[in-house]
């Protein structure tokens, strides 16, 4: 893949991509139907969301599906998005083998059904060998909980005597972090017109660049996506540096 259009250095395209899947509810409710009718519209606009992520040389998308929060939701909605969770990972996962994407599950999984977890645990394995792009798909996943994850990690490698309490820094937190693996986000898209985080990747989006847009998550489509793409790369991400120094730093290569 390419992270920068050669015939411009200046143009860097982001290597992960991180969106926040909002607005199924209110595409349902735009159609008189029901949320749970929303949310399968959703899980189509995955699929395309994955096929252009792949197409475009991206290498990581992480997708907020459900956060610890989402649990306080009626029963009947929560059973029906882990249910659909399930059927979505038993259909696609084929799919994703055969175009070399590699599945991981971020979040707290130890809340899912036994049945979910091991399938969870099928689909990360099956696609493991993927080299084309990394979807993560957070679950049951909120950013409190995985700082305050890693910090219990490193405590309890302080109590065993593997490390110093000195020894700790970001990098050593972050290890800890679920992407740790990945690079960091580089766009954050969230669609359905809401401007916050909602307890998403809270250390993790500490640069990236943050796009909202109006558009209902089902209706998200590649011109969509094509359109916060552009966003991006017309953005210019100084990372506390001057203009001048990011510009040097880019034409140096
Ligand atoms: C996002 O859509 C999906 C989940 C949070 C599971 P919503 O269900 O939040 O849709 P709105 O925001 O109510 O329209
Ligand atoms: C964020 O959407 C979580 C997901 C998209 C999974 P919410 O609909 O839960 O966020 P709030 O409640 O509007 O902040
Ligand atoms: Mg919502």
């Amino acid at each position: 893949m390419t992270a920068t259009d050669s015939s411009n250095p200046a143009v860097v395209f982001p290597r992960h991509v991180a969106i926040i899947m909002d607005g199924n509810g209110r595409w349902a409710k735009q159609r008189g139907k029901s949320r749970t009718h929303g949310h399968r519209a959703g899980a189509s606009a995955v699929r395309k969301a994955v096929a252009f992520a792949r197409r475009n040389g991206i290498e990581a998308l992480t997708l907020f599906a459900f956060s610890s929060e989402n649990w306080g939701r009626p029963a009947q909605e929560v059973s029906v998005l882990m249910e659909l969770f399930m059927s979505v990972l038993k259909r696609e996962v084929p799919q994703l083998k055969k175009n070399g994407v590699r599945l991981k599950v971020v979040g707290d999984i130890s809340r899912f059904s036994d049945r979910l977890q091991d399938r969870i645990r099928q689909a990360e394995a099956q696609t493991a060998e993927g080299q084309e792009l990394v979807l993560s798909i957070a679950a049951n996943y909120g950013g409190r909980w995985d700082i305050v994850n890693a910090a219990k990690e490193l405590a309890a490698q302080v109590h065993a005597g593997e490390l110093e309490v000195a020894d700790i820094d970001e990098s050593s937190f972050e290890r800890q972090l679920c992407l740790a693996d990945l690079p960091a986000p580089d766009l954050l898209i969230r669609t359905g017109g809401d401007i916050r985080i909602s307890n998403f990747l809270l250390w993790q989006l500490a640069y990236a660049e943050l796009y909202f847009a109006d558009i209902l998550w089902p209706d998200f489509d590649d011109h969509a996506f094509a359109e916060a793409i552009d966003a991006f790369v017309r953005r210019e991400r100084r990372f506390g540096l001057t203009s001048e120094q990011r510009q040097e730093l880019l034409a140096g290569g």
